[in-house]
């Protein structure tokens, strides 16, 4: 991906992709298919038997702990006629028996029962196994990847392993949880989660307490780091941070939040906030109600606007805005990650890492094209009229001399061939033109 030029704005990515159903699938397979996804928590499933089961990218999914205390996920769709096996949610089952005809398969996916089913002599038991997902515990936290190409869970997390060293994730207890269910894209969230710079216009109450002109938001790989020093000059000593593309992570002393942003279709998605606390039986119950209860109406304040914001991507009367370098640096990498994902099918195959680094940025992306054709040369409609000039040259060449109408005048075919090839090449690079055959062959030179 190329650098900006210092002090170079930076533009969000166009409107259209918060709300059109061809970006909205490729976002599932190029984004959600591919990075680790946080399904639960390993306290949800202690035992064998444990299940998680739930929708990753549109795909039903669930992981079982084995009798080797081990976890293996598979896809949650029976071999025979597509039943779902377990039961969305934490659950637990002794066999794994499909609830629409029976059928039973084993921890490891292996299926070893077709009940009623007849003659199945003719029935590969060995190739009708459940089909496996990759998944990995992290300090507590149960991902999984459809990708089998996903790297290990250390690398997919990025910097999130780094920075999370010194917090104990695994002593917090799971107390509450909170599920919205929102009428926006989820990168219009992601967005306003990205940023400070709202804070003094929709967040009185924080704004009281935390100075947002020194609210700072620090990308790092994969992740961005949040920092909001409190009026008072007193730093607390936590972790605030967004992880790609999903997942914001806070933790304020003895206490931990785990959000999860989930697309549900182009302009709607839900938010799944999980509360833990350390335990601590002399805990006082009523303060940790009203950390949870303020947490919840700061993450409410937004959603108005992220509404209002959506409806007006939506209009068609907006195509993409300048992000401020002092407040939405986070923005400005969130859009880089998903640019850098959809790339290259998104704009056409003809564009570079490096256009799409200025996909919504009008300046940029014109500058971008303009060395575009600098460095793949002509276009294939100049050649093309370069072609019809030197066809016309060498037609007047005939007339005069009265040479070029057969191999046996070899210098004006040669040249006609060159030129040829050059169409041939050029429209070779071009998606979706005729092929350069037949008719682009230098009369009389392939002859003979
Ligand atoms: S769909 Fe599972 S047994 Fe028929
Ligand atoms: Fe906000």
């Amino acid at each position: 991906m190329s650098e900006a030029a210092p002090n170079a704005l930076r533009w969000s990515v166009p409107a259209r992709w918060y709300c059109d159903p061809d970006i909205y699938r490729l976002e599932q397979d190029r984004i959600f298919v591919r990075e680790w996804t946080l399904i639960g928590f390993s306290p949800q499933m202690p035992n064998p038997g444990d299940t998680l089961a739930r929708d990753v990218a549109g795909r039903p999914v669930f992981a079982i702990r084995g009798r080797d205390g081990g976890l293996r996920a598979f896809l949650n769709i029976c071999r025979h006629r597509a039943a779902r096996l377990v039961p969305e949610g934490a659950g637990h089952c002794d066999v794994l028996r499909c609830p629409y005809h029976g059928w039973l398969y084993d921890a490891e996916g292996r299926l070893r029962a077709t009940p009623e089913f007849g003659d199945d002599s003719g029935l590969d038991r060995d190739r009708l196994g459940l089909v496996p997902v990759k998944v990995a515990e992290w300090r507590g936290l149960v991902f999984v990847a459809l990708n089998d190409d996903a790297p290990a869970i250390e690398e997919g997390l990025g910097d999130l392993v780094r920075v999370a060293e010194r917090f104990p994730l695994e002593r917090f207890r799971w107390e509450d949880r909170t599920v919205y269910r929102l009428d926006f894209n989820w990168k219009n969230y992601v967005d306003n989660y990205m940023e400070g710079y709202h804070i003094p216009y929709l967040h009185p109450g924080l704004n009281r307490e935390t100075d947002a002109k020194a609210y700072t938001v620090t990308p790092q790989d994969r992740i961005c780091v949040h920092r909001a020093p409190t009026r008072s000059g007193a730093t607390y000593d936590g972790l605030w941070l967004w992880r790609w593309p999903d997942i914001t992570i806070g933790i304020y002393g003895d206490g931990l939040n785990i959000t999860r942003i989930v697309p549900l279709s182009p302009a709607e998605m839900a938010l799944e906030i999980d509360f833990f606390f350390l335990p601590d039986p002399g805990a006082d119950e009523r303060d940790r109600r009203r950390k949870m209860q303020w947490t919840r109406e700061v993450v409410e304040e937004d959603f108005a606007i992220c509404r209002d914001v959506q409806r007006n991507l939506a209009s068609g009367c907006y195509e993409s805005g300048p992000l401020s370098p002092r407040h939405e640096n986070g923005v400005a990498y969130f859009h880089d990650l998903v640019r850098r994902a959809l790339a290259p099918e998104v704009g056409g195959s003809a564009l570079t890492a490096e256009e799409f680094d200025t996909i919504g940025d009008p300046i940029r992306r014109r500058r971008a094209r303009r060395s575009m054709r600098a460095r793949a040369g002509e276009p294939a409609a100049s050649l093309l009229r370069r072609l019809q000039r030197e066809q016309l040259q060498l037609a007047v060449l005939r007339t005069r001399s009265g040479a070029g109408t057969s191999p046996a005048d070899p210098a004006p075919v040669a040249a006609q061939r060159a030129v040829c090839g050059m169409l041939r090449d050029a429209l070779d690079a071009v998606p979706g033109a005729a092929p350069a055959s037949g008719s682009l062959r230098p009369r009389g030179g392939e002859r003979g």
